[in-house]
């Protein structure tokens, strides 16, 4: 974030629960099939959507509360509804650079499970609807994935200094992966694992 975002006076935002708006915000990201397609298992599937064009998986919103001594930040979330292979949309996932920065998020619409995961084996999917507020401690990598039918919005609470890695999450993935199977969610142990 540029320093000139940086001010030790309080701020408000607005969030609208219903639509997911959030304003102001500072930074916009988009993450389209063609940005996670190593994320999911069925790369023939990821081949075929490509080969038609590319589509919106999620977005995020981001509104950092920078002051002279500390860095806040708020992300806004929503993932479209859909699948790819059988395996829901999801967010990319990853760790925090710092094991000693926690994570706050709120299921705010939709529905889904919070995966996390740590280096050295721990397993959990947190079932999420609206109202789910999951604290992620520093060393859990998240992931979000939203099985309903329409988007899944939900709001995450962080200080900037968390930092991210990903490359673990690209190369290995998390423990399960979730399915639809049936039209109902499934979990399957991570093919690149097994
Ligand atoms: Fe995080």
């Amino acid at each position: 974030m540029e320093p000139t975002h940086i001010s030790d006076l309080p701020t408000s935002v607005l969030f609208d629960f219903a639509s997911g708006a959030f304003e102001p915000f500072l930074q916009y990201t988009q993450r389209k099939v063609s940005d996670l397609h190593e994320m999911f298992a069925d790369q023939q599937a990821v081949a075929e959507i490509l080969k038609n064009g590319d589509r919106l998986v999620y977005d995020i919103r981001y509104h950092p509360f920078r002051t002279s001594n500390s860095d806040m930040s708020l992300g806004v979330t929503r993932i479209q509804p859909g699948t790819i292979g059988g395996e829901y949309h999801m967010t990319k996932g990853h760790y925090h650079e710092r094991e000693d920065q926690p994570e706050i998020y709120f299921c705010v619409h939709g529905t889904g499970y919070l995966l996390m995961e740590t280096r050295d084996g721990q397993f959990q999917a947190a079932p999420w609807k609206p109202g789910a507020i999951t604290h992620i401690p520093g060393m859990w990598a998240h992931r979000v994935v939203n099985t309903g039918s329409d988007e899944l919005f939900f709001v995450a609470s962080y200080h900037l200094a968390a930092g991210h890695i990903y490359a673990p999450v690209v190369e290995r993935g998390f423990a399960q992966i979730v399915v639809e199977q049936n039209g109902q969610p499934v979990f399957l142990p991570n093919p690149r694992r097994v």
